[in-house]
């Protein structure tokens, strides 16, 4: 493990799952970690107490992200506590089956606040405090595509498609701002259908993912600082059919 340290990392939704395996390998890689998460509170703890043994540090920050003004003081508390923070990923969302008509706004807003709003504002914040850092931006491969069966949760990340390349074109040189379009790696929460081992012999490489994939694509955009604006599809080519 690198002793030296390259800066902070800001993760979101790092208490379990993705973010949380996207937190402990950027402390394994030399990160301190700012830990966001919103319900997870002993995930948090447990995470922070590995992260310490490595002898990182790493604080736990709690936010609602469906709630602006949450969103708003984030990142200028992450900022407070580490003036070294350079990279940020925004990865915490929701993921709820619903199609347009049925008009439930509320479940519209909540996507909208937690997988486009938060992250839109968590980088504008990171890019008027920070002089040099990257972005990482979970989006979904399923972004390029129509279906309509998550058409709330699709359009959230239709835009934080297109954001991560705006944003790329903004605040170069100073920040970087890149995306993972993650295909079937981790099997859904809260009772939604997994039918993965079904969709997945369809895809060309006929399997689901590994978070591994997922970790080595964070790891190679870290690395290559000649990459701005780019979202690595990991999906075994699912968004080509
Ligand atoms: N898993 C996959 O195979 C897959 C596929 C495609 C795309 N993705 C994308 O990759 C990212 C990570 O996926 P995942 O499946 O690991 O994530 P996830 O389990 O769907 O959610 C990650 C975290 O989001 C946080 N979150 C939810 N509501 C929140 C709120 N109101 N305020 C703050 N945080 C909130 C939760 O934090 P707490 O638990 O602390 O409440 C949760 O742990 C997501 O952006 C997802 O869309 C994943």
């Amino acid at each position: 493990m690198p002793s030296k340290i390259k800066g902070t990392a800001l993760v979101t939704g790092a208490a379990k799952r993705l973010g949380n395996m996207v937190a402990m390998h950027l402390a394994k890689q030399g990160y301190q970690i700012a830990l966001h998460y919103h319900r997870s509170k002993s995930g948090a703890m447990s995470t922070q107490k590995a992260i310490c043994k490595m002898g990182r540090r790493c604080e736990l920050f709690c936010a609602d992200l469906s709630i602006e003004a949450q969103a708003l003081t984030l990142f200028a508390e992450v900022f407070k506590a580490f003036p070294n923070v350079n990279v940020l990923v925004n990865s915490a969302s929701i993921f709820i089956p619903n199609q347009f008509g049925a008009l439930d706004l509320g479940l519209f807003k909540a996507h909208w606040n937690i997988n486009f709003k938060a992250p839109y504002i968590l980088t504008c914040e990171f890019a008027r405090l920070v002089q040099k850092g990257h972005v990482i931006n979970f989006v979904d491969a399923n972004a390029v595509k129509y279906k309509t069966g998550y058409a709330d949760y699709l359009m959230t990340k239709k835009a934080l498609l297109e954001f991560t390349r705006m944003a790329a074109v903004q605040w170069g040189p100073a920040i970087r701002v890149n995306g993972v379009s993650p295909g079937m790696i981790l099997a859904p929460v809260n009772g939604q259908p997994d039918d993965r081992a079904r969709r997945a012999r369809q895809i060309p490489l006929c399997r689901t993912g590994n978070p591994r994939n997922i970790l080595q694509s964070v790891q190679f955009l870290l690395e290559n600082d000649y990459l701005t604006g780019q979202v690595i599809v990991n999906d075994g080519g699912e968004s080509l059919i």
